[in-house]
């Protein structure tokens, strides 16, 4: 049996990550290839916690959260109905954030090399097949966010725009292969671009 394909959607905050994997989960399960769509941080233990720091309600230092996240998603990777498992029994995996929303959210008081060789030294890591960066203007960005009804502790557009950056050093660094999505355009073409790119794969 082929294993499954490996694709990571990553943007900053408002850029329809979740919309879009959605969508590309239900449009390659139409092509008959089945597909699995994830998150992290997950909704296991690990992630749970996270969640409430994203909520304001623990406040920790910045490298023990970077080992949080790495520890949510080694177990993500690991446990029995985890990434290894479901792409060794042929699906393909969707994962709205993996470990480039690590790079660009959790270095900000550093250098990224810390958090960056930290995840690349995590020999369970499993690198992408492909990566989807939607990608939003800050202008674009700053009109999404404002119309939020609340806000999580990443959320204000000073920080997204630092996040965007460090989003572009490492998606050109790490030598994933990337695609690199526009996304203030309606959300079909967006969506159209979005399956293009995950189709390519098969080819
Ligand atoms: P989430 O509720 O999934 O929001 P979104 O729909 O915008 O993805 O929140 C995820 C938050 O977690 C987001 O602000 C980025 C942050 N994050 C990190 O800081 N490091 C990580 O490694 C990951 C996976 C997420």
């Amino acid at each position: 049996m082929q294993r499954g394909k490996f694709i990571v959607l990553e943007g900053t905050d408002g850029s329809g990550k979740s919309t879009h994997a959605k969508l590309l989960a239900a449009a390659l399960g139409e092509r008959n290839i089945p597909t699995m769509h994830t998150f992290e941080p997950t909704d296991r233990p690990v992630g749970q916690l996270l969640r409430r720091y994203l909520k304001g309600e623990i406040s920790t230092c910045e490298r023990t959260i970077a080992g949080l996240f790495l520890a949510d998603r080694l177990d993500h990777i690991t446990h029995p109905e985890g990434l290894i498992a479901t792409l060794d029994k042929g699906v393909t995996v969707i994962c709205d954030r993996y470990y480039y929303s690590s790079i660009a959210y959790n270095c900000m008081s550093e250098s990224t090399e810390w958090v960056t060789s930290l995840n690349m030294a995590a020999k369970e890591l499993l690198s992408p097949d492909l990566v989807i960066y939607l990608d939003l203007s800050p202008e674009e960005m700053e009109k999404r966010l404002v119309n939020r009804d609340y806000k999580e502790i990443y959320e204000t557009v000073e920080y997204q725009r630092k996040v965007r950056a460090r989003y572009m050093d490492a998606l050109n660094a790490l030598g994933d292969r990337v695609a690199l999505v526009p996304c203030n355009r309606p959300k079909p073409q967006v969506a159209e671009d979005v399956l293009h790119a995950a189709l390519a794969l098969w080819e």
